[in-house]
């Protein structure tokens, strides 16, 4: 019998994805999605599902199903408000998730009378936003009574069975199929092969049944449906059997999309092809164009906006699209080959993507522009009603598929490559947060996806230029590099240009968690004056006394109520004044070994009792290192002698080098190693995102610890910490 969803094949395939290419114009008015072409047989039913908008009126408003009329008007069925046509009573229901912003319409018992033009729509009236939906029910197709029916996937494989009498054992076996009124020979016992079915067909006599003999048909295309004979003997006395092959071109799956937002593919062909490589092309005339594939090819249009992932060692995996433009809309379809391109007759499955014009994502830049040492504010839109939900920000890396490493979360979680220049502010009830990012380096060019753990819908990407500093920096700090001694005071000056006269002007002290502001000075505010003044444009913020732990990055920034602006940071050490030389670096086993030479050098020149600048910027980086250990130096204080002198923290070196990777290996045990505390804790927080979440999610976003890890290669710890979250990463690796 034929299965309900059944559609001719071949034929359909090339209408359905014609009338693609041509109808959308006409669609896209209307943020109404449906399937197109619904074909159902007498006797089943069907189900249709309708998309609209996630506004509240829509999951109120009328859900509507009405049949277009020869004369324009559209007579309705059933809808939301309870009404059923005579012609449906008892046999049709419509359904309204208003969770989910769909709508279902079921029909039962379905005759050829179904068959016509319907719309789904939404409103007071039939003629508001609709989608239109072709029904066509069809009768079972009749065959010879001993007709065998294989319903096969296309790109698959059918065993055919063809049983014989013990007279025609000897005799000639071979399938034909039906062209016409004569048979096409497609294989026999004589080793004959049909060019057509060249290297994906077999005859054989297998197992235990004497009486039976198979054909195989592997990679089976559109074409290969229709009728066949399986054929024992030559004469009359042949055993014959008919055979109906169906070939079925997999039913897209609708998946409804809002422009700027985020969409996901979820392909799983199947473990057939696990170890085959896999592609997301899309649909273009008769043509399929590659978009990604697993052998790292990807088409530039979606370049800094599209992740491959891979799921499992099954060979699934899923392909998320962010930044959704308006031009995406179409059929896709994923599917296993060696070449990592579409090939006849290989498993594939099929998406119609619609993207929503009338999206309910708000327009945030797609664009911001830094220059060299200066800042950028990155605002992120989310889903309000998730003011709860974890945010993040993670970079988007071109190599491969794409990855994209988290660099901050919501939850006090800062990569450590980043620490000191990027700040996460949440800002809640307001659908966004602000990623604050500066000390702006050529290399930090490329694209940043912001997202959260809950509504992946709502997943959009930013591209950051960064060019060249022409002029003079808007915000100055003096002094420039600060060595803070402590018990003294430190005052800090923030020089602002007057473009920012008007705005806020704040001093805030960074951490994993933020930037906690300070109370501060602010020299202009305090004049009579209204005309900008550029030598009292200064904010100041004093310390006074110093503590050790005073020492940090400190942000000097504007900001216009919740709108956050530009930002400069500028790092204070705090530094007991000691006879002997200072020790800057002493922590981190992968600071490079020259540092503390260079800054003995530099110390030399500062005078006993002041806390003064380090003239020198090209410190920074190395400083940004040492603050990282610091930090959690700092939060284990309670653990580790505080009194520790300089000789002593050669022997903390070592023991970070050894306890990190091994407050890894224990980090789901009840072992804590105080030393380990502050990264163990950054990577429960991403283990835990990874396993409660099952579907596409933060598990497809590397570790915040993977790239550091990967740039200091050469360096012990990281490397082993590296191939230890490889292995929690797996889907990434593996396939
Ligand atoms: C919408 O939600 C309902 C109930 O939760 C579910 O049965 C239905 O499959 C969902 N529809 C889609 C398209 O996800
Ligand atoms: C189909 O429609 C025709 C004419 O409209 C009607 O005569 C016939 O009874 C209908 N058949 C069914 C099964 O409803
Ligand atoms: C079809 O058969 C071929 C040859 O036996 C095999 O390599 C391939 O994996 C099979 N394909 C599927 C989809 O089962
Ligand atoms: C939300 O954002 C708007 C526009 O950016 C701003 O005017 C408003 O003050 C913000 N509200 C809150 C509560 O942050």
């Amino acid at each position: 019998m034929a299965q309900p969803p059944w559609k001719p094949p071949a034929m359909r395939f090339f209408v359905a994805t014609t009338l693609l290419v041509i109808l959308p114009a006409v669609f896209t008015k209307s943020p109404i999605f449906g399937p197109q072409d619904v074909s159902s047989v007498v006797g089943t039913s069907v189900s249709i599902t309708c998309y609209y908008p996630a506004t509240s009126v829509n999951r109120h408003s009328r859900k509507y199903w009405c049949r277009q009329g020869a004369s324009g008007l559209c007579t309705t069925l059933i809808s939301s408000n309870g009404y059923v046509s005579k012609e449906y009573a008892d046999r049709a229901h419509l359904i309204n998730f208003p969770e989910n912003n769909t709508f279902m319409i079921n029909i039962e018992q379905l005759t050829q009378n179904d068959t016509g033009s319907y719309k789904c729509g939404l409103g007071t009236s039939n003629r508001g936003l609709f989608f239109e939906v072709s029904l066509e029910v069809s009768q079972a197709p009749d065959f010879p009574i001993d007709t065998h029916v294989y319903t096969k996937d296309l790109g698959r494989n059918v065993t055919i069975d063809c049983p014989f009498q013990k007279e025609n054992a000897h005799s000639k076996k071979s399938l034909c199929k039906k062209i016409g009124q004569t048979c096409e020979l497609v294989i026999d016992s004589t080793e004959y092969v049909n060019p057509k079915y060249k290297d994906r067909t077999r005859l054989s006599m297998k197992g235990t049944n004497p009486k039976l003999f198979n054909v195989d048909i592997n990679y089976l295309r559109l074409s290969d449906a229709g009728l066949y004979v399986c054929q024992a003997g030559e004469d009359s006395s042949a055993d014959r059997k008919n055979v109906d092959l169906q070939v079925l071109e997999p039913k897209p799956e609708l998946v409804y999309g809002d422009l700027r937002a985020s969409v996901a593919f979820d392909c799983d062909l199947g473990r057939e092809v696990a170890h085959e490589a896999k592609y997301l092309c899309r649909m273009n005339k008769e043509t399929c164009d590659l978009i990604i594939n697993t052998l790292g090819q990807r088409d530039p249009a979606f370049e800094g906006r599209i992740l491959l992932t891979r799921k499992d060692n099954n060979g699934r995996f899923s392909v998320l699209i962010t930044g959704l433009r308006k031009e995406d809309a179409g059929h896709y379809l994923c599917g296993a080959h060696s070449s990592g391109l579409p090939q006849e007759g290989w498993p594939i499955q099929a998406w119609q993507l619609f993207v929503n014009e009338e999206s309910t994502m708000p327009p945030s830049r797609s664009v911001v522009k830094g220059v060299t040492g200066g800042s950028v504010a990155i605002v992120c839109p989310y889903n309000p009603k998730e003011s709860n939900s974890l945010k993040y920000l993670c970079r988007w890396e071109a190599d491969g598929n794409g990855h994209c490493p988290v660099l901050v979360e919501s939850q006090g979680v800062v990569h450590e490559q980043y620490e000191g220049r990027l700040a996460l502010y949440d800002q809640p009830g307001n659908g966004t947060y602000t990623v604050i990012l500066n000390q702006l380096t050529p290399q930090d060019a490329g694209s940043y996806w912001c997202l959260t753990d809950g509504d992946s819908r709502w997943r959009s990407t930013v591209e950051l230029q960064v060019s060249e500093a022409t002029g003079t920096p808007n915000l100055e700090v003096t002094p420039q590099n600060v060595i803070a001694v402590p018990g003294q005071a430190l005052t800090l000056s923030c020089h602002y240009t007057c473009k920012y006269y008007s705005q806020e002007k704040y001093w805030c002290k960074w951490s994993n968690e933020g930037c906690h502001t300070l109370p501060s000075l602010d020299k202009a505010a305090r004049l009579p004056s209204v005309s900008c003044d550029p030598n009292n444009q200064v904010i100041s913020m004093t310390l006074n006394p110093v503590k050790k732990e005073d020492e940090g990055w400190y942000w000097c920034g504007v900001k216009k109520g919740q709108a956050y602006g530009e930002t400069t940071a500028i790092y204070v050490a705090v530094e007991e004044k000691t006879g002997g030389s200072r020790q800057v670096s002493p922590l981190d086993a992968n600071a490079p070994a020259n540092v503390a030479p260079e800054e003995e050098v530099v110390e030399s020149g500062v005078s006993e009792n002041e806390n003064k600048a380090i003239p020198n910027p090209n410190l920074l980086e190395e400083e940004r290192e040492i603050d990282g250990v610091g930090d959690q130096a700092q939060e284990n204080r309670a653990a580790v002698d505080a009194g520790s002198a300089d000789g002593h923290k050669g022997t903390s070196k070592v023991l970070f080098s050894t306890l990190v990777p091994l407050g890894l290996v224990l980090a789901v045990g009840a072992v804590a190693v105080w030393v380990a505390r502050v990264r163990h804790r950054k990577n429960v927080d991403r283990m835990s995102i990874s396993s409660y979440r099952t579907d596409i999610s933060m598990a497809d976003f590397k570790n915040p610890r993977d790239v550091g890890g990967n740039v200091n290669m050469g360096a012990s710890p990281d490397t082993q910490e590296t191939d230890l979250e490889r292995k929690d990463g797996m889907y990434f690796e593996n396939a």
